[in-house]
């Protein structure tokens, strides 16, 4: 059979909510031309993200009925510690509240002022978060990832060359590398194993620790098993494995792959950045076997550190964003290829060559999409990663500006995802209407949580 099913079916659902246009121009003007900013029961289909809105299996939400709330010591984070070593074999596990805590932690337990940092790309909150304790982030994506039509199959890889060469430069100060797996900020691109192979013997040869962010890690040996050589038999997990194996150490987001409401983990081997980070969380997130998490939540993740490495899962998962991606290439909307798993990349400024940069072509592009369909989406471009150059005055943008429609896990049917298909089309057939917009009110960074906007 051709057609590739829901590996589950629901037995809790939550009704929808339909808005009429004009209701949601309202809305949204109300909202300072800022998705994020809507009310989420003014969303029919939210695509802002795939974070933390996960549906939780029956086995998750058994085992958060099995909790151990014990303040110190509980069974859950006893399980929660097992299932983390056994998968991801590092010696320390760190438990925290999400992903940028995990960042957080380690940016103010290892980072000194004038280190550098490289990696693949660094997304919006961990390079926040390092550039706060005085670190130099370098960018270094494939030439490919720049290009949003080009085919290559991992345009997360790390320009090889460029680490060479920017780890012998800065000597000393090369603190740490990060891979992001996937490449979230760059179309949701996976990482090569062959990548983070050759990453690490650099690492190895200058005496670097090398690290992930893997808040898609099982998406990205999903991706590895169905485009890199040798992988076609193996499990996810046992990619996993292996990938892992690799590095140094992992921080993430416990909210995306992991099936997470909430929760974060960092894991590591170096006792002695162990311990400063465990001095850190203590001090801002909570005892080391908690970390902020009730032990329900530990519970669940635990369940879910073996559900999101489900091969039926993840191939349904990959099935049905890839069906989303062609639906729109078929009517000519310029997407970002080849597709991810956890979302599918517009190109704001080839969708609406009528806006300059200026004038926000991938926002305003969300916005429009929003008024034309209750579907939210979000961007990561000229909002998310443009920045003031402060030696010109002038602005930078940066190479892309994308749309990104985000699937959360096990939510939504297909119909669901056909509907926002045709909505970006129709939009699409009359994109000429998209009215640019422009920044009212933008903080010094992280704007794309709270700026506010007006027609240009
Ligand atoms: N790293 C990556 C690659 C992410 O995509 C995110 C969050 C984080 C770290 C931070 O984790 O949200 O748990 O604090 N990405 C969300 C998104 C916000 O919609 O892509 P967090």
């Amino acid at each position: 059979m051709k057609t590739v099913i829901e590996p589950y079916r629901s037995r809790v659902v939550e009704p929808l909510r339909m808005t009429t246009r004009e209701e949601r121009e309202r809305y949204i003007r109300e909202a300072g031309y800022n998705p994020f900013l809507l009310l989420a029961e003014h969303v029919l289909i939210d695509l802002v993200t795939d974070s933390g809105v996960s549906a939780l299996s029956t086995r998750q939400w058994s085992a958060m009925h099995d909790s151990d709330e014990s303040f110190t010591g509980s069974r859950s984070f006893e399980r929660f510690r097992e299932a983390v070593k056994a998968l991801f074999g590092h010696a320390f596990v760190i438990p925290c509240h999400q992903g940028r805590a995990a960042e957080h932690l380690l940016a103010r337990a290892v980072i000194r002022p004038g280190d550098v940092v490289f990696a693949n790309t660094h997304f919006a909150t961990t390079r926040e978060n390092l550039e706060e304790e005085g670190a130099e982030v370098r960018d270094l994506p494939i030439a490919e990832a720049l290009d949003p039509t080009s085919p290559h199959p991992f345009k997360g890889d790390i320009n090889l060359g460029r680490l060479e060469a920017g780890i012998a430069e800065a000597g000393p100060r090369a603190r740490m590398v990060i891979l992001t797996v996937t490449d979230n900020s760059r179309g949701g691109q996976p990482v090569s194993l062959g990548n983070v192979r050759a990453a690490r013997e650099i690492c190895r040869r200058f005496g670097v620790p090398l690290w992930l962010d893997a808040a898609r890690f099982a998406e990205n040996c999903y991706l590895v098993k169905l485009r890199e050589q040798g992988y076609a038999q193996k499990a996810p997990r046992e990619i996993a494995r292996e990938l892992f194996s690799l590095t140094d150490g992992v921080f993430m987001s416990l909210k995306k792959d992991a099936l997470g409401n909430t929760g974060g983990l960092i894991t590591l081997d170096d006792p002695a950045w162990a311990e400063a980070i465990r001095a850190r969380l203590l001090v801002s997130e909570g005892i080391p076997s908690a970390g902020g998490l009730a032990g329900r939540d530990l519970e669940s993740l635990t369940v879910a550190l073996g559900e999101m490495l489900d091969e039926g899962y993840l191939a349904h998962r990959v099935a049905s964003t890839r069906r989303l991606g062609e639906q729109l290439a078929a009517a000519g909307v310029p997407v970002v290829t080849p597709f991810g798993a956890h979302a599918i990349y517009v190109n704001g400024r080839a969708f609406c060559p009528h806006l300059p940069n200026e004038q926000l072509p991938a926002w305003s592009l969300s916005v429009a999409l929003y008024v034309h369909s209750g579907v939210r989406t979000w961007e990561t471009g000229n909002v998310m990663q443009g920045r003031h150059d402060p030696a010109t005055g002038a602005w930078q943008w940066p190479d892309l500006d994308l749309l990104r429609l985000a699937v959360p896990r096990r939510v939504y049917s297909q119909s669901h995802l056909d509907y926002a298909a045709e909505a970006v089309v129709e939009l699409f057939q009359q994109r000429s209407s998209v009215r640019g917009l422009r920044f009212v009110y933008r903080p010094a960074s992280l704007a794309q949580f709270v700026a506010t906007f007006e027609p240009a």
